[in-house]
């Protein structure tokens, strides 16, 4: 998909967000290293803590479809700061990539700045660091 179809989809899906609390909406699309495209919307609740972010939603997607490498995330939202992913959503990034990842931050302009994961989590703790035998593919 070009960086366009992207940014479009990424305003698509900041249009789908549940966030009648917060106000901001916030977009994700994650590519797969397979080369499918996962989508995620933030999905808030009147129980506060319990609503989960555009990046959560792109990742429970991917997985769900069999894809568990990212190549490169996007997230998207309003406001003149960068909409960098929460501390939570970092991990879960981390989960499925590796240090190189690149993580592409947007406003609804387009693309303000990329991060990889190592700069936005460093000295992170991972799957190499327990004994796990699941394969990272689940397609092969
Ligand atoms: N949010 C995301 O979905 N992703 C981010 O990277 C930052 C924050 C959501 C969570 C909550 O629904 C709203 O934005 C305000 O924090």
């Amino acid at each position: 998909m070009e960086r366009s179809a992207i940014m479009t989809q990424l305003r698509e899906n900041m249009s789908r967000a549940y966030a009648p609390y917060s106000k901001f909406h916030v977009g994700s699309v994650i590519k797969s290293t397979d080369g499918q495209y996962y989508n995620g919307c933030n999905v808030e609740n009147a129980a506060y803590p319990l609503g989960i972010c555009a990046e959560s939603g792109a990742i429970a997607a991917m997985v769900q479809n069999g894809s568990r490498e990212i190549a490169e995330i996007y997230i998207m939202g309003d406001g003149d700061a960068l909409v960098t992913p929460c501390g939570g959503c970092r991990q879960k990034i981390r989960e499925f990539a590796n240090a190189k990842t690149q993580i592409h931050i947007c406003g609804p302009e387009g693309l303000r700045k990329t991060f990889t994961t190592e700069d936005l989590l460093p000295f992170s703790f991972g799957p190499d660091n327990l004994n796990n035998d699941e394969p990272k593919s689940i397609l092969e």
